[in-house]
């Protein structure tokens, strides 16, 4: 079904997956703090991608790199040059745009295909001036006030910046990641020289990056602080080779959001970066796109990044980042593809997905609505709820305790001894829990032991023995 952004805050808000960041003192914006469904939920996905990529794989580690890094790093990566966005100020009503947000919007909206236009972050191929041009000729109007009447663009770095050091006046600027990746590419020689790593290898990572955006919004989807999972992987310079990886990555990429995320695969597509829109050091990007509320949206991208990171990091440290092929003997820089899941962007995903508001006859013959999230259950935050049927029955209760206790060993499971059934399942539909397992009065029965086992999706009841439940 078809849900509205404000339908997903508000259940998010209220079955505690994700709350508003500093929420009595006003919250702050487009701030997120994750609730315990949502933690759940994004250690679920983590889990899942860690182990199809690194845990079932021969050829990807894992590390854990820092978030504060040596400000050379971002001089070599090109942040602190080139990660800007050009912005411009409403002269009437003070309000600050982003230049190629507007030109998009505009693009969009009068269905026009302007293949000259700059697009954002495409570095100096297309300056912030010639977006300007195209403002004022086409007479873009600022969204509040409706008038044209801008400022130059200015350029506005995208990393936020902080001080390291503890005495006044010798602090040393330095920066949050605004993307994992470098931690990986400075990391290259210490696994190459620690790890028993052959070409084709791959490092990957999940942590926070930060981007002070000038637009953030949509919930979740775009935010300052938010969570990375990236692979780079490296592979031999040659052409044959990394179109070989880069199609594989492809096609690995959409299988997993569809296979162990539960995405529904028409709500995917994959989108090729034309040239003004591809970064300066790729040769290839792909976005995985999917239908959010308010449009098609990036989830991932897989970019082809060439050697271009090593080598500028060879150039900036002075450090020998070759490969030696231990076969041929030949030393060269790799190759990277790079697949770069956003995490935070994947539970938004996972929610809007799962969301569904099915209409039922209740036992009275009542017609009813219930909010059911029909999560994958590798990733559903809570895998069984165990339920006595009556709360004040000791028996109930005691065995109830002995089915979580040993279900919850493996499984995040829920006790829910509120004593309203119907309450609890429909709770238990809201949250996504694919069972629901009752303790009734046939269970407390010597002569059968068996417990009801609810299924989330089409409500179905069976009757089993405890220990035969399989997830
Ligand atoms: N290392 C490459 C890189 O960072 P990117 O397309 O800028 O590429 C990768 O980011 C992914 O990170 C995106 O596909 C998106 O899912 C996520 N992402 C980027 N900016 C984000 C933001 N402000 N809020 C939430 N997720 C974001």
């Amino acid at each position: 079904m078809w849900v509205s952004l404000e339908t997903i805050v508000a259940w998010a808000k209220r079955r505690w997956f994700a709350y508003p960041g500093s929420d009595i003192y006003g919250g702050l914006a487009n701030a997120r703090d994750l609730g315990p469904y949502g933690t759940e939920l994004k250690k679920n996905i983590e889990d899942n991608r860690r182990k199809y990529f690194v845990q079932e794989r021969e050829d990807i580690i894992w590390i854990d790199s820092q978030i504060l890094m040596n400000p050379k790093v971002r001089e070599a990566s090109g942040h602190v040059g080139g990660f800007s966005d050009p912005l411009i100020d409403c002269k009437k009503c003070k309000s600050r745009e982003r230049a190629d947000k507007l030109i998009e919007e505009y693009l969009h909206k009068n269905k026009t295909k302007e293949t000259e236009l700059p697009k954002h972050r495409a570095g100096e191929k297309t300056p912030a001036e010639d977006m300007m041009d195209f403002i004022n000729a086409k007479k873009i109007k600022c969204p509040k006030c409706w008038t044209c009447d801008w400022t130059d663009p200015k350029k506005f770095n995208l990393m936020f910046k902080t001080q390291q050091g503890v005495i006044e006046g010798e602090w040393t600027d330095i920066y949050l990641r605004p993307e994992t990746a470098q931690g990986i590419f400075v990391n290259f020689k210490n696994i190459l020289d620690t790890m028993r790593v052959r070409i084709p290898f791959g490092i990957a990572q999940v942590g926070k990056a930060f981007r002070n955006e000038i637009t953030p919004g949509n919930f979740m989807f775009r935010v300052r602080e938010f969570y990375q999972m990236e692979i780079e992987y490296f592979v031999e310079n040659d052409e044959k080779v990394w179109l070989k990886a880069f199609k594989e990555w492809m096609e690995t990429s959409k299988k997993r959001w569809i296979d162990e995320i539960g995405i529904k695969k028409d709500k995917l597509k994959f989108r090729e970066h034309d040239k003004e829109e591809l970064s300066f050091y790729s040769k290839g990007t792909f976005d995985v796109e999917y239908e959010f509320p308010r449009g098609w949206g990036e989830l991932q991208w897989i970019a082809y990044r060439t050697d271009y990171d090593l080598k500028q990091h060879i150039e900036h440290s002075g450090k020998d980042l070759q490969y030696s092929d231990p076969h041929t003997g030949k030393r060269y820089v790799p190759h990277v593809i790079e697949p770069s899941w956003g995490l935070t962007r994947a539970i938004l995903t996972a929610m809007i997905d799962a969301y569904d508001e099915e209409k039922y006859t209740d036992g009275n013959g009542a017609e009813q609505t219930r909010v059911v999230a029909r999560f994958h259950k590798n990733i559903a935050p809570v895998k069984f709820a165990i339920i006595p049927l009556v709360k004040k029955d000791e028996k109930m209760v005691r065995i109830a305790k002995e089915i979580h206790k040993r279900l919850s060993k493996t499984y995040m499971c829920e006790f829910d001894d509120s004593g309203n059934i119907g309450k609890s399942y429909r709770r238990q539909d809201e949250i996504g829990t694919p069972y629901c397992i009752t303790v009734d009065h046939q269970s407390i029965d010597p002569k059968d032991w068996t417990v009801t086992l609810r299924m989330r999706d089409d409500m179905k009841q069976i009757r089993i023995k405890p220990e035969d439940i399989k997830f």
